[in-house]
């Protein structure tokens, strides 16, 4: 089954939007198989934000991944990586369209509340670096 890797940014946990937006993926039907809140280290950023490492915005990104606590979760279901792209808007709030998430609660690009894995490569990746194996727990459900 597709897993994405999805993470509420600190401006997200900080405007208490944890609980909101797992509400959204857990309406939709998607299955939580890992959640953790923890601080970004710089290494950490530097590494899951490692193909904008030439951009300008690079400093600026890690800085602001790095400032307060994030909530890392993986998500598991069909095609939920882009379904999950799909819920939280584009990338830039300004062009988000209302009734997804960074369209509802979200202003500026540097600050648009969640990041999502865009292809299987990336969430392979991304899911690596914020959670060992033993942290993921696939259930059938039985209620
Ligand atoms: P995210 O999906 O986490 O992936 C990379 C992030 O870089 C993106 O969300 C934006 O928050 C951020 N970003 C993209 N372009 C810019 C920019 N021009 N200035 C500041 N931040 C940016």
């Amino acid at each position: 089954m597709e897993r994405t890797y999805l993470m509420v940014k600190p401006d997200g946990v900080q405007r208490n939007l944890v609980g909101e937006i797992v509400s959204r993926f857990e309406n939709k039907g998607f299955q939580l198989v890992g959640a953790k809140l923890l601080t970004v280290t710089k290494e950490m950023a530097e590494t899951h934000y490692a193909e904008h490492k030439e951009r300008p915005f690079f400093g600026e990104l890690v800085d602001f991944i790095t400032s307060g606590p994030v909530f890392a979760m993986v998500w598991e279901g069909e095609n939920v990586i882009n379904t999950a792209r799909k819920m939280m808007g584009a990338t830039n709030p300004a062009d988000s369209d209302p009734g997804t998430i960074r369209g509802d609660y979200a202003a500026k690009l540097s600050m648009n509340v969640i990041h999502g894995s865009d292809s299987p490569e990336s969430a392979d990746r991304e899911i690596g670096i914020f959670f060992k194996n033993e942290e993921l727990i696939s259930y059938e459900k039985t209620i």
